[in-house]
């Protein structure tokens, strides 16, 4: 290459799993049979009723063109219900919702339109990893903020008062939190929107995981009194609807700053098939069995997650909710990614380490519980082998 990159470019480094998969294809097309629990890629179906909605929309000669910014109204007035039935949230669908293509996509946008270049940013010390990346990407600085293992993966809120200055912008926070698993809990949520209010900084909440494997009823961090003054959720059909590729999320905020981020977002892409919107609208409709039936095969899934951490001799919450299991290694594993590594290259078993999501997570794993049981059982039996 003889055209030199922008900066930005040597603050990033690809993205651990774009570089470990690579790994994984290889050991495949060389005729290895990997399982891999790495990667929260739901495999299970959308609703029959939503594919055949897409099915029939894809047919309409009316479908593919351009779509709107923000949406069609009744995409917006599906997902608006949804919030009531699911949260008790009330949003008016016309104002207080932006379509995203999948939330990852809106940490960029939330980014872009709130960032200047020196803001700073509170990321968790454990956490996805795009809130510390794109964060960079536009010059912010990013500030971590302590986790409390012992209570159960809470913020720190005493030293974030001393991480937060003229200078903090955004707090980024996830509750049931990935990769540790904590719930969500009214107290947390509360205690975060007034902090978020007492430092005028803006509290960016990321609530894909709500309804996988959840102990108690989902909740939203705009369920708070007062949240939208100062708070915006992200929130995804990925993990809830299985529906991870067809990349459909939104943000949820008071109009004021759904309005700022459509200023960025209108100049970046230009709606979402309207096929995929009709579809949505019925998946969003699933009833509460559909939801049952999905969390009973990760129920499944989990006890044979379970048993592989026993065997490498981890220990792990039983509290802890979404699509992932994550374990403590025990004090004879000297390093997660030796482990890792090795586990790949002589088991055919791939396992995210934890520090890919912070460095509080060295000592940590992450398995997927998107893989059939049996594939997750087999795994067991290979490490028994
Ligand atoms: C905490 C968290 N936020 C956001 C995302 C991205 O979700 P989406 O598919 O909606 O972009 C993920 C995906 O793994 C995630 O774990």
């Amino acid at each position: 290459m003889i055209i030199e990159t922008a900066l930005r470019t040597r603050q990033t480094t690809e993205y651990y799993f774009s570089v470990k998969l690579a790994e994984v294809r290889n050991l495949i097309a060389n005729g290895h049979d990997v399982i891999n629990l790495g990667i929260g890629n739901p495999d299970m179906m959308p609703s029959e009723e939503t594919i055949q909605a897409l099915a029939d929309a894809a047919l309409k000669p009316q479908a593919h063109g351009y779509q709107s910014y923000i949406g069609t109204p009744s995409y917006r007035e599906a997902i608006a219900s949804y919030y009531g039935r699911t949260y008790g949230v009330t949003l008016n669908p016309a104002a207080e919702l932006l379509p995203l293509i999948g939330s990852k996509e809106g940490i960029t946008h939330v980014s872009l339109t709130f960032l200047d270049p020196g803001d700073e940013v509170l990321v968790p010390e454990l956490g996805y990893p795009a809130y510390r990346a794109v964060s960079q990407m536009v010059g912010a600085v990013v500030k971590e903020y302590p986790l409390l293992e012992h209570e159960g993966w809470q913020p720190d809120w005493e030293r974030m008062e001393s991480l937060v200055s003229p200078k903090t912008k955004i707090i980024w926070m996830n509750y049931p939190h990935m990769p540790t698993g904590a719930p969500a809990t009214v107290p947390l949520f509360e205690r975060a929107v007034a902090f978020a209010k007492k430092h005028r900084i803006l509290l960016c909440h990321d609530n894909p995981y709500s309804l996988v494997l959840n102990k108690k009823a989902p909740i939203s961090l705009l369920a708070i009194e007062g949240a939208k003054e100062v708070a915006i959720e992200l929130n995804s059909m990925s993990k809830s609807h299985n529906m991870a590729g067809w990349r459909m999320g939104w943000l949820a905020a008071d109009k004021s700053y759904i309005d700022a981020v459509l200023k960025i977002k209108s100049n970046v892409d230009s709606g979402m098939f309207w096929a995929m919107q009709e579809a949505a609208i019925v998946a969003l409709q699933n009833d509460a069995e559909w939801h049952q039936a999905r969390n009973a095969v990760y129920q499944g899934r989990l006890e044979a997650a379970e048993a592989f951490l026993t065997s490498l001799g981890c220990s792990w919450d039983k509290s802890q909710e979404g699509m992932f299991l994550w374990g403590k290694l025990p004090e004879s594993v000297s390093s997660a990614e030796e482990l890792v590594n090795r586990l790949l290259v002589e088991k055919h078993v791939f396992i995210a380490p934890g520090f890919i999501f912070g460095p509080k997570g060295q000592r940590y794993i992450r398995l997927s519980l998107c893989m059939p049981k049996e594939r997750i059982w087999e795994a067991v039996d290979r490490l028994k082998s």
